[in-house]
């Protein structure tokens, strides 16, 4: 595995120096911090492979073979790939898509080389209706050639598995091959999944989700997996990446640890009245990635209970943004609205460069004639005029004292997205040491499911009232 890691953390633009002293940190803040952070770090270390898994996951060589050999075997006949799965069994999946696929995969020719025969991509983390019967009338002509991938780590999420009856029914109804059609990723101990019951009962392949690798950590594992090999990523890249970074999670030093670095930073902001942290990719691909964290970052640490089970009601807000778009929208607030908030920007080197898909992305803007007004546009790429665009936000925040860092990437690849993943699963890790909770639990999303379980009939759990 090449163990080089390439993102970048730059937190220039937090310190006082750039941001003024009534908004900025100091460096003896930060150092400060350093022992708490190192406490965090040997509590991860010591539970590694244990009760905390999600870092075992780029060394699961068997997995990512079994993953791709079942993308082998739908490759040429599968035309549409469905996920079903909600919260950390749907996120991670559409992050991946979003980022490595073509921007319109799905409407791609099959054989256009984007797509390279892969199957269109869906992920349906929803039970509105009209999403459901609006998505039926897309596939209903192709049902033959779909496969769904139900989803549940639990293994009887209601959202998830009413959609599994549902298909199944379809599938059944329709003359279609259950068995052939539906492939179930859920716990890999029967007594705990009632999905894995089934998928053994009418015999379905299956993979498995790591017992210690909770859902919105599992992106990595083979919720994420088949997903991204049957639209065309190379998995390996992405383990690789997230192996590189996890390697230097691990470190001891601040400074040599973007996760503990990050982690740290916005921690202290928290305490100085800064509690929403804004994810803002300077990358269409990424927008999606901002949803997966903002999922990551509320789950894990928006918690009432600390860890000696007094009440703490803590947790910053996550939000997600996308550059530039968000430049005429929100980015207004960001400026000039309550100082409560911390900004990370991510920036994309090859696609300012313009040599982003081979350069295939360095779009001049026009190569004709254009009028006087416009002439400052002539000439350039689109390329650099994002890049301008994002310098722009970025001195502007500086300029009105807002703590922004930017994540900077070579490039939106598999092996960088596995980086990314990586990062933002040990920051939050370590983030939950520093408020005192626990990031691997979500009492709150299980008591929406248990109210639902009840207003739903299901036998053994009350209705609310
Ligand atoms: O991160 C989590 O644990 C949750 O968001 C779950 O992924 C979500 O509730 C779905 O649960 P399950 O995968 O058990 O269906």
């Amino acid at each position: 595995m090449n163990s080089t890691s390439t993102v970048e953390l730059d937190a220039t633009n937090v310190f006082e120096e750039a941001i003024g002293k009534e908004h900025g940190l100091s460096r003896s803040e930060l150092d400060g911090l350093a022992g708490r952070i190192a406490d965090c770090r040997r509590d991860v270390e010591r539970r590694r492979g244990k009760d905390i898994g999600f870092m075992e996951l780029p060394y699961a060589g068997d997995l990512a073979d079994r993953v791709r050999q079942k993308a082998e075997e739908l490759h040429g006949w599968c035309k549409n790939f469905v996920v079903l799965g909600i919260g950390g069994s749907a996120l991670g999946n559409i992050a991946v898509h979003g980022a490595l696929n073509h921007p319109f995969h799905n409407l791609l020719p099959a054989g256009h080389p984007a797509r390279s025969g892969a199957p269109r991509l869906f992920v349906l983390d929803n039970v509105d209706p009209a999403l459901l019967s609006g998505f039926c009338d897309v596939v209903r002509d192709e049902l033959e050639a779909t496969v769904f991938n139900v989803i549940t780590k639990s293994g009887s999420t209601a959202e998830t598995m009413s959609q599994f009856l549902f298909v199944r029914d379809w599938l059944r109804r329709a003359g279609g091959d259950p068995a052939k059609q539906i492939i179930a990723t859920t716990d890999a101990d029967p007594e705990k999944s009632l999905l894995r019951r089934v998928a053994e009962a009418d015999g379905y392949s299956t993979l498995p989700i790591p017992a210690n690798v909770g859902g919105r950590f599992s992106v990595l594992s083979a919720v994420g997996l088949l997903s991204a090999a049957v639209g065309g990523v190379d998995v390996d890249e992405l383990l690789s990446g997230a192996a590189a970074m996890d390697e230097r999670c691990r470190a001891e030093g601040l400074g040599d640890n973007p996760a503990a670095l990050y982690a740290a930073i916005l921690h202290l902001f928290y305490g100085r009245g800064k509690p929403i942290t804004v994810l803002m990719p300077y990358s269409n691909a990424l927008r999606r990635l901002a949803d997966w964290y903002c999922q990551l970052w509320a789950e894990s640490l928006g918690k009432r209970h600390g860890l000696s089970g007094k009440d703490v009601f803590v947790g910053p807000t996550p939000v997600g943004a996308v550059g530039v778009t968000d430049q005429h929208s929100v980015m207004q607030l960001y400026q000039d609205g309550r100082f409560d908030k911390v900004v990370t920007l991510i920036e994309v080197e090859d696609l300012l460069a313009g040599t982003a898909g081979g350069g295939s992305e360095s779009l001049p803007i026009c190569r004709g004639a254009s009028e006087q007004e416009l002439s400052y546009l002539k000439g350039h790429t689109f390329g650099e005029l994002f890049g301008a665009e994002l310098a722009a936000t970025r001195f502007a925040l500086r300029d009105k004292h807002r703590p922004n860092l930017t994540l900077r990437i070579p490039a939106v690849t598999a092996r960088v997205l596995g980086e990314l993943f990586m990062l933002l699963e040990y920051a939050v890790t370590y983030s939950g040491g520093l408020y005192g909770v626990n990031p691997f639990d979500q009492p709150g999303v299980e008591l929406g499911k248990v109210y639902t379980y009840g207003l739903m009939g299901r036998e053994g759990y009350d209705r609310p009232y």
